[in-house]
């Protein structure tokens, strides 16, 4: 069977979030499942930069009004079919954002552009690789499978899956007559969304299946709060909806093989994560003590729920922990950490920016990471944290709520808890949770137990690999 997984960033090529580390590690996870997934991205200069004997395998003099290729070739490990449209994406910077941080305005026409073409390989247009399935990743690739179905009929069929239904791709009615669909699709049965065009609305409603990244986030983008307005289609199409966990490469993320730590480690060893924790303490201009040492990498933003971590700063100083925060994004939330920084010399620390190495290093040398998201589909960071022994500490939503088994008395007892959970996301709930940490961590047996059941849960693909597998198949069958 083949696939074509269509998405707007992949790692190790471009990451702005999750998206990427799961795009890029599903090829070699479904490979396993006899699938041979190609991965379709925009021709960004990073993506361009990194492509090696790269053909082209299909020409437009005009694709949605500017020239374009599509070209196949291989770059770190995966093999990719790469739009290279350089009047769209032959740009300085993040994927989606001006170098100011605006979004590009012609978002509308670069990923319609992308999902006119990925529907087009979808319908056969490369012969080399004519794909089974298509599979739609958010709404930068929610309009394939609206192409696809106001096309000529094809065998491809579609999967939509959201990552985060936040991010909906939401452009102005004006914008219809330039997307190159009939005009029945203008329609609520068709790309329309309240008066504009919808692209992860058209995904939504044209995908043979449509899947999200767990199946607690499944059930709560049907509900009126957590559906942001597409709770009723989905509804809907509850019939085609399920969740399946993310998984991740657990070969990147090896806490025994790491090259971004101070000191390598396993279960067996845990106490050489203090060559971390100390690394760290340099790194973010921290007190280099043995106390309690929290972390964050994250987005800066209202969905991680950050601005309430501000607001318990106060309380995880006073009770002997440190901070050290790795993010980017909103200027006021980064204000709000360099202020504490400021206010708390030596016991909160943070970088903003966007640093792979460090990380890994924070996951290998923290104590906890703190994961309070207002929602979270999946989120990757816990298990990042599980797999390194950086006990999670989040909020009991999403998927989070799904893969974090919290150290209440019963799981205790049963000797199965994985970290801490809370509820509600706000300031009591979380500061009750930072302290009931700190007081487990005096119980050094207690805490090794919590460490080592994370380190040896599953987190890896398998499982997960094997319902997508399922599913490609039951929409082929
Ligand atoms: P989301 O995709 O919503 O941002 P996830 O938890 O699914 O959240 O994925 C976030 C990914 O981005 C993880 O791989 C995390 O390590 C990484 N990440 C987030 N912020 C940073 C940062 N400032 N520097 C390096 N990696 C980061
Ligand atoms: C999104 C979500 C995150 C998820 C990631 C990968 O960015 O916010 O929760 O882990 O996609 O599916």
């Amino acid at each position: 069977m083949r696939v074509l997984s269509v998405a707007s960033e992949v790692f190790p090529l471009v990451k702005t979030g999750g998206l990427a580390d799961v795009a890029g590690a599903l090829p070699a996870a479904l490979a396993g499942e006899g699938i041979a997934m190609r991965v379709m991205v925009p021709g960004y200069r990073d993506v361009l930069g990194a492509l090696s004997g790269a053909t082209e395998i299909h020409g437009y003099a005009s694709l949605l009004g500017t020239p374009a290729r599509l070209l196949a070739g291989t770059a770190g490990g995966l093999d990719l079919i790469v739009l290279d449209a350089p009047a769209l994406f032959d740009r300085p910077g993040n994927p989606y954002l001006t170098p100011d941080g605006a979004d590009w305005p012609d978002n509308w026409r670069r990923f319609a552009a992308f999902c006119r073409a990925a529907a087009d390989v979808g319908a056969g247009a490369v012969e080399s690789f004519v794909p089974d399935v298509v599979h739609c990743h958010d709404w930068q690739a929610g309009l394939v499978p609206a192409y696809l179905h106001y096309a000529e009929p094809t065998a491809a069929r579609s999967v939509m899956t959201i990552h985060n239904i936040a991010f909906q791709g939401r452009f102005p009615a004006s914008v219809f007559p330039h997307l190159g669909l009939p005009p029945q699709a203008w329609d609520v049965e068709g790309v329309e969304y309240y008066g504009g065009v919808g692209f992860l609305k058209a995904g939504l409603r044209h995908a043979g299946a449509i899947t999200t990244v767990s199946p607690t986030y499944a059930e709560e983008i049907c509900t009126q709060s957590g559906g942001m307005g597409l709770d009723g289609l989905l509804r809907q199409r509850s019939e085609v909806l399920s969740g399946i966990v993310n998984g991740i490469d657990t070969a990147v993320w090896d806490p025994a093989a790491d090259p971004n730590l101070a000191a390598n480690y396993t279960a067996a060893t845990l106490p050489r994560r203090a060559a971390n924790k100390r690394a760290i303490a340099e790194a973010f201009a921290l007190t280099p003590d043995d106390s309690f040492l929290f972390c964050v990498v994250s987005r800066l933003g209202w969905q991680k729920g950050m601005d309430i971590l501000g607001e318990c700063i106060d309380g995880l100083v006073a009770l002997g922990a440190r901070l050290a925060v790795l993010g980017s994004g909103e200027a006021a939330i980064e204000g709000m950490f360099r202020a504490a920084a400021a206010r708390y010399p030596g016991r909160v620390g943070i970088v903003t920016g966007y640093s792979e190495p460090l990380s890994h290093l924070l996951q290998g040398g923290s104590d906890s990471v703190l994961v309070p998201s207002r929602f979270e589909p999946c989120g990757l960071t816990q298990f990042y944290g599980l797999r390194y022994g950086c006990v999670p500490l989040v909020s009991r939503v999403g998927g989070l709520a799904d893969t974090v088994i919290d150290a209440n008395l019963a799981a205790l007892d049963r000797g199965v808890a994985t970290g801490f959970q809370f509820l509600p996301v706000e300031v009591p709930a979380l500061t009750r949770a930072i302290a009931r940490a700190i007081d487990l961590h005096r119980h050094a047996k207690a805490w090794k137990k919590l460490q080592q059941n994370g380190m040896k849960s599953d987190l890896s693909w398998g499982a997960s690999a094997r319902r997508y597998a399922d599913l490609y198949r039951s929409l082929v069958a």
